[in-house]
């Protein structure tokens, strides 16, 4: 979270001025808009005056999003006034994305966006309907949680829905349109013609820790190597990251590279854009052939230590995207041929595989843990599992992933920095 925006919000409040912060959101493309207030002091500040029930009910309410409900009869209070003008740029930010992106691409014309405003810790399904006759789209937030574990996590996002929302909430769910918007991307897979994993949780996950530490990087000139992009989300918010100026990204599934090259295109970056160049190449990584050096390595390699299943799953595509550890060491055995002298790699790591990854870290190496050494648990919800009791059980045993009272199995997902240590 950008901390001058956190200081221009608390002035807005204070004073009832909501134009200054407004301008800066509207000039970030990366702004946390309407997720600022998941920010626990912005939330205290704006709790007195509105409804209980916290974010989350505050962003679905109607005085946030329904401009009609300003007329010279209503008087709002400086929270709702405040709770609206933050509305008021995610949504005008997301009508102009998917404007673009109907004008790249054939999507349905009623349908739902997943968004991360700002990180990881609030998502918000906002539905849109097609661009009307004046050129914009109906935009509404269905639902919010707090801390999702999974991209849709339905269940949680069913609870308290009208049925209405429920209806919405579905449609948005079978709809061959995925759409996923952080840190100012929208990314879109067709779920029935792209073989593309994500984005999921793990890829929020990683894209907001990348760019949180992009943001301290003063000089415009990083460069980002990104090993296996799959559908382009970490790719394309860190091309849009003010701090970069190179990115490459490295994707062996055809599929995976075309739909991230086609969300580059969606989000307005072309090869070689205003302040960054961009190549993606479909290929497999070898890191002796990557030519040139990075200040960072992001990668969410698979990490299900399942190789022999490949077969399974299929050799390529979705199981060339989960299964198998060899990325671990193709990465971590190779810094000298990828790193810039002080650049760093942050990759994901899961329970079921972290005692490997770790053990692949070469000594002396500084590794650090952004979300703690247990990290963050989300479903594991992989068919593989039910057709591999015995395998199941071995990680149970093993506490590499848990089981709940209803069945359901979650695993902890561990992202980890570690540094470039040129000596
Ligand atoms: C777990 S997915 C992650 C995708 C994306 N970064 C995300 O977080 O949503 C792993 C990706 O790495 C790609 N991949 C696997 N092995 C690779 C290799 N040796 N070289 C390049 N890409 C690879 C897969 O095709 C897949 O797109």
């Amino acid at each position: 979270m950008n901390e001058t925006e956190i200081a221009l919000a608390r002035e807005a409040i204070e004073s009832g001025n909501f134009s200054v912060l407004m301008q800066e959101q509207e000039r970030l493309a990366d702004s946390s808009t309407i997720g600022l207030i998941a920010q626990s002091e912005i939330c205290d500040l704006i709790s007195e005056g509105l409804e209980p029930g916290g974010p989350t009910s505050w962003i679905t309410s109607e005085t946030t999003w329904n401009s009609a409900t300003f007329g010279p009869d209503r008087e709002l209070s400086l929270q709702q006034r405040f709770l609206h003008s933050l509305w008021q740029v995610f949504s005008l930010r997301i009508a102009r994305k998917l404007e673009h992106l109907q004008s790249k691409v054939r999507i349905s014309s009623k349908g739902a966006v997943i968004c991360f405003p700002g990180g990881y810790d609030l998502s918000v399904l906002v539905s849109f309907s097609a661009a009307n006759s004046l050129g914009s789209a109906y935009l509404r937030p269905l639902v919010s949680i707090r801390e999702p574990t999974g991209m849709l996590d339905l269940e949680r996002f069913l609870e308290n829905s009208t049925p209405k929302e429920k209806n919405a909430i579905k449609a948005a769910v079978t709809s061959v349109d995925k759409l996923v918007y952080h840190r100012g991307a929208l990314i879109h897979v067709d779920r029935q013609r792209e073989n593309v994993f994500g984005p999921t949780v793990d890829t929020v996950v990683l894209s907001e820790i990348l760019n949180s530490d992009l943001r301290k990087n003063n000089d415009k000139s990083t460069s980002v190597l990104e090993i296996g992009p799959g559908s382009g989300l970490i790719t394309v918010t860190a091309a849009l990251s003010p701090a970069t100026a190179r990115v490459v990204s490295v994707e062996i599934n055809e599929d995976a590279a075309n739909c991230t090259l086609k969300n580059l295109q969606v989000n307005g970056l072309k090869p070689s854009s205003n302040h960054v160049s961009v190549s993606v190449r479909a290929e497999k990584f070898e890191p002796k052939l990557i030519g040139e050096t990075f200040d960072y390595v992001v990668c969410n390699p698979p990490y299900v230590p399942e190789a022999d299943s490949l077969e399974k799953l299929g050799a390529t595509g979705y199981g060339k995207a989960i299964s198998g550890l060899e990325l671990y060491d193709d990465i971590l055995s190779n810094f000298g041929y990828l790193l810039n002298s002080g650049g760093k790699v942050l990759l994901m790591m899961s329970s079921v595989s972290s005692d490997y990854a770790l053990s692949r870290i070469p000594k002396g190496h500084e590794r650090e843990f952004p979300l703690g050494l247990n990290g963050y648990r989300v479903p594991f919800d992989l068919d593989l599992l039910w057709d591999r009791p015995e395998w199941k059980e071995s990680l149970l045993q093993k506490g590499a992933i848990e089981q709940d009272a209803t069945g359901n199995l979650f695993h902890r997902i561990i992202p980890v920095w570690v540094r470039h240590d040129a000596n």
